[in-house]
């Protein structure tokens, strides 16, 4: 969500923030900004300020080729305080000019602030952040300190979530950076340095890193970097280099992110075996993950989204080779509706981003009540991954489309590997007669051949869904999870409304909805338990008008039917599932002209509460 970016040093300020920017923008906003300045130490420099509303090309147009320095701080807004407009887009100066100001987060004290503070400032937008550099101006000013004495007495008045860049005028060779929950990171160069909310809009310029804490407040400058915690000391920490690579982060030949990540999801799985297995088929999963799970009484997973879905996929494979309940937490209502826990829980944190705000709400929770707790991230040194007690990452490349897609294959893949490795140690038999490596191998191929029927699939749905405002994914079991997932994919990206419904449930309500043409798409994986049952549901809504799409694997596949996938392992069904009602939602959205990359309000990284 929103995104910062800062250079100091020798380079061309304009090009690195626009850039980076540029690589920001997957995570969703509204609008945008830079300040540029030269990093002249004593020279007090007037600094060019460019915003605008809109796509970054719009900030692009703006930027004359006379917008030049080696110093200056870009910011991607999405809109939390104020409606996305010029005015309101960051950077925000104080009233004199002199502070200027990126801010991801929220402050959440923000109106008593400006009413104990500041009651006689003129503001140009609502904005929290706008109040947060005045505060630091009338601080500077009414009490003598200089900035960064300013900045340290605003931190402690502020409260809320933030990531800050500031850059004092009459000091253009520095940038001062703080956090609190939202996330920023220091990129080192040699005789420059840079900050930025993630290492891809820095790996351009660099591939090496230092972590800020919260709490810390850090002073950049062209060749120092200064890390002060909160009660004034000095902190010293090691760098590290990431393992990025800039070509992951290209679309290549692909219209759209989303169709280049759902086209990976084979090589994810194939590399998932290899990370979690050896050459012998034995799964490789840290030790102390699975003796802390092996003494858990209890699993729960908390998430948001759909890494929640995956979570959900994921339910049954790990009760059944673990041995273990396996209960789900959405965790915007866990972080302050925590259930009665069982005496020895083990959490697992699914993120793809591991930045999620209300994830890390309820893993701040888990922590001070001292439980064991695992993150499963698509990214190294993420929040949730540093914070929780262990990490897995799910090694399927940087996922810039807003829509989730190979995280959420990735997802239960990684969580059947752990469910696995625990089965296996608690001699579990069907864990033991689980070989995944090879049930992997099936899931790749499957994942191809669907893959291969896009065309099939695009012209199965390009006329149910081109003009429908409404539309129904029903299934029982592991499908009725995948059908959760399905229709979050298609809202997201087409904004159709779209529900997936438990297929039983519908005629206790829902077949109310159902008239002539209503797009309704079926989901029946091979479970002959159930199958049969969705099938007398599908004939329910047909009886009441509905257009019906089935989406039905190989082995349970009749005449008449519009999608087959090939059958897979029932433990992985899900995987091979989802894939076609990527696709629908993909085309559902490229046919209706919309962003696909990119869907309206929505970010990638959800970083506020
Ligand atoms: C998925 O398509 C969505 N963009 C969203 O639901 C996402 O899964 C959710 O915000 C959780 O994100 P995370 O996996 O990075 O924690
Ligand atoms: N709360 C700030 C605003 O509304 C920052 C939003 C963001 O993180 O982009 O401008």
């Amino acid at each position: 969500m929103c995104g910062i970016v800062g250079v100091v040093g020798h380079k061309n300020a304009r090009d690195i923030l626009m850039q980076g920017l540029e690589k920001l923008e997957y995570r969703g906003y509204d609008s945008a900004g830079i300040f540029v300045t030269s990093a002249q130490q004593g020279v007090q420099e007037t600094g060019q300020l460019i915003k605008s509303v809109g796509r970054i090309a719009d900030l692009r147009e703006k930027i004359g080729i006379d917008v030049a320095g080696t110093a200056g701080i870009g910011h991607t807004r999405w809109a939390t305080h104020g409606k996305p407009a010029a005015h309101n887009a960051h950077p925000h100066t104080s009233s004199d000019g002199r502070f200027v100001l990126v801010h991801n987060g929220v402050i959440e004290n923000y109106l008593a602030l400006k009413q104990d503070y500041l009651s006689a400032d003129h503001f140009d937008g609502e904005t929290d952040t706008e109040v947060a550099v005045h505060l630091i101006a009338a601080l500077a000013e009414q009490e003598g300190l200089d900035t960064l004495e300013a900045f340290k007495k605003a931190l402690t008045l502020i409260e809320g979530s933030y990531a800050f860049a500031l850059m004092d005028r009459t000091r253009p060779d520095v940038i001062y950076v703080a956090k609190n929950k939202s996330p920023l990171l220091i990129g080192l160069g040699d005789g420059y340095h840079m900050v930025c909310s993630d290492a891809m809009a820095m790996i351009r310029e660099t591939s090496e890193f230092m972590e800020i804490h919260d709490h810390e407040l850090v002073i950049l400058t062209k060749d120092t970097v200064e890390i002060h915690d909160l009660a004034g000391n000095i902190v010293s920490r090691e760098s590290y280099t990431a393992e990025l690579d800039l070509s992951d982060i290209g679309k290549g030949t692909y219209p759209f992110y989303m169709l280049k990540e759902i086209d990976e999801q084979p090589a994810v799985m194939r590399k998932l075996s290899q990370v979690y297995a050896d050459e012998n088929g034995q799964v490789t999963v840290d030790q102390g993950i699975i003796e802390a799970l092996v003494n858990a009484d209890r699993i729960y997973i908390i998430a948001a989204g759909t890494s929640y879905h995956a979570g959900y996929a994921s339910k049954y494979l790990l009760e059944e080779l673990t041995e273990k309940p396996v209960e789900l937490g959405i965790a915007s209502e866990w972080g302050y509706n925590m259930p009665r826990l069982s005496d020895k829980p083990f959490f697992i944190f699914l993120s793809q981003s591991g930045e999620t705000a209300d994830s890390r709400q309820v893993l701040v929770k888990v922590n001070a009540l001292g439980l064991p707790s695992l993150t499963v991230t698509n990214v190294p040194g993420s929040t949730l991954s540093r914070e929780a007690s262990f990490t897995m990452l799910l090694h399927a490349g940087p996922e810039i489309a807003v829509a989730s897609t190979k995280a959420y294959t990735a997802q239960i893949a990684t969580l059947a590997f752990l469910a696995k490795a625990v089965g296996t140690a608690i001699q579990n038999d069907k864990a033991q007669a689980f070989d995944i490596v090879h049930e992997l191998s099936i899931v790749a191929q499957t994942i191809e051949t669907t893959l291969s029927e896009k065309a099939w699939i695009e012209n199965k749905i390009t006329g149910l869904l081109a003009t429908t405002r409404n539309a129904f994914y029903i299934g029982r079991g592991q499908d009725y999870y995948v059908s959760m997932e399905a229709s979050l994919k298609l809202k997201e990206i087409s904004y159709i409304q779209c529900e997936g419904f438990a297929a039983g449930e519908l005629k206790h309500g829902t077949i109310a909805l159902i008239e002539d043409q209503t797009p309704v798409i079926a989901l029946i994986s091979n479970n002959p338990k159930v199958a049969a049952h969705t099938r007398g549901n599908v004939s329910e809504v047909v009886a009441r008008g509905a257009s019906v799409v089935t989406i039905v694997e190989r082995a349970a596949a009749i005449d008449g039917d519009d999608i087959i996938v090939n059958t897979v392992h029932p433990y992985l069904s899900s995987i091979a599932m989802v894939v076609p009602t990527q696709l629908i939602a993909y085309y559902a959205s490229l046919h209706r002209g919309l962003d696909v990359d990119k869907p309206r309000n929505l970010a990638k990284s959800v970083t506020v509460e």
